[in-house]
């Protein structure tokens, strides 16, 4: 039988490419964090110009954005930040990661021969400067896309169908209805796309130096896929955009290897060419990861830009609130989510309000209030 352990001093690194930032965390086998290097898009590439990651259209109702060109000169700076650190990047023998879900990136016709020919003497941004046919990549806070929704309920009978079928009910933020949009408002841009990939896939791609597949658990978050086969549902594809399922690809599951580290990271950055890139997932799947929720009844909350309740069930009943995914763990179980988009919005509301914008405060006062 072949051996396929690894060296024992072996290190894992993990990315977050979350709404405000890219996050670098370095783990050794006994899950022990080595390094952990941050790039806050706000601040440390200020020339975007975004405010906590995204820009806000005041022309377009509920449209919000990120530039899509921003996330790849975050992996190039936060790779620079960890090559300057003490670590030995050659000891990483894998890489995998985690990305805020729905957002999208179209990426421009030819582009797949840029990603498989990049030029280790030249930074990442410098090389996808014109690699995408739409530079805004619309992200989770854009609501711009009801008429979208409701389209694509309709297409399968209504919105419970919707939800039995993919595991939610039309929600603007999912990706079939932001591409469905594109393809309407924009169609040169999507004519001109060669592939749609989440931000999860899109930074795989990225590592391995081409098109990385979506993963079940992060596509579930599309409005696109059908959640008990875990492929794509036809009648949704043609609902949505003409070729779309050329342009989105294979579906993986959230643990397969997704190839091995492209050769400019092996170059640039001293990487172990055997080092191996895990498919990314959406950040509410990893969580069920890494809290390791896994019996039916777990339950875990997350405050974060978005406040999301995350369960496991083996027995999904999607309805017309909230969302099933596929476990991105075990491969036959599914998990639940209720996820309240202004989440921290509203608590920094009352922070600012009744604490004098102070969380220490804010702490007391609960900690008052539930003796
Ligand atoms: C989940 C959602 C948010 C983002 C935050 O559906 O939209 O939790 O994943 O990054």
């Amino acid at each position: 039988m072949a051996d396929f352990s690894l060296p024992k001093d072996s290190y894992f690194l993990g990315f977050d490419s979350s709404t405000q930032s890219l996050k670098a965390t370095v783990l050794d086998s006994n899950l022990n964090i080595l390094t952990t290097e941050l790039v806050q898009f706000d601040t440390d590439l200020p020339h975007y110009k975004t405010k906590d990651g995204v820009y806000r259209d005041p022309s377009v109702n509920g449209r919000i954005v990120s530039p899509t060109l921003m996330w790849v000169e975050a992996l190039d700076l936060v790779l620079n930040k960890l090559a300057n650190s003490n670590l030995d990047i050659g000891k990483i023998a894998a890489v995998s990661g985690s990305g805020q879900q729905h957002g999208s990136v179209y990426w421009k016709k030819g582009s797949s021969s840029i990603l498989s020919t990049l030029d280790p003497k030249k930074a990442l941004v410098d090389q996808f400067n014109d690699a995408f046919s739409v530079n805004e990549s619309p992200v989770w806070m854009d609501s711009s896309t009801t008429a979208q929704c409701r389209e694509l309920e309709e297409a399968v009978g209504g919105a419970l169908e919707l939800s039995q079928l993919t595991g939610s009910r039309g929600y603007e933020r999912f990706t079939g209805p932001q591409i469905k949009k594109i393809f309407e408002t924009h169609p040169e841009a999507y004519n001109n796309t060669e592939r749609i990939s989440l931000v999860s896939s899109f930074m795989a791609s990225l590592l391995i130096g081409e098109y990385a597949c979506i993963d079940e658990s992060d596509g579930a978050g599309m409005n696109l896929m059908d959640l008990k086969k875990r492929a794509w549902s036809t009648i949704l594809l043609e609902a949505t955009a003409p070729g779309l399922e050329g342009k989105l690809g294979k579906i993986a599951p959230a643990h397969a290897v997704a190839g091995h580290i492209a050769p400019y990271f092996v170059d640039r950055f001293r990487f172990n060419k055997n080092c191996l890139v895990i498919q990314w997932s959406g950040d509410n799947p990893n969580s069920v990861a890494g809290l390791t929720l896994s019996t039916p009844g777990d339950l875990a909350i997350s405050l974060g830009t978005s406040d999301t309740v995350i369960g496991i069930t083996d027995d999904p009943q999607p309805r017309l609130e909230g969302h099933v995914f596929p476990n991105p763990v075990d491969t036959k179980g599914y998990m639940v989510m209720l996820c309240y988009k202004n989440g921290s919005l509203t608590r920094e509301d009352v922070r600012n309000r009744y604490t004098e914008s102070s969380w220490e405060k804010f702490a007391q006062q609960l900690c008052l209030h539930c003796l």
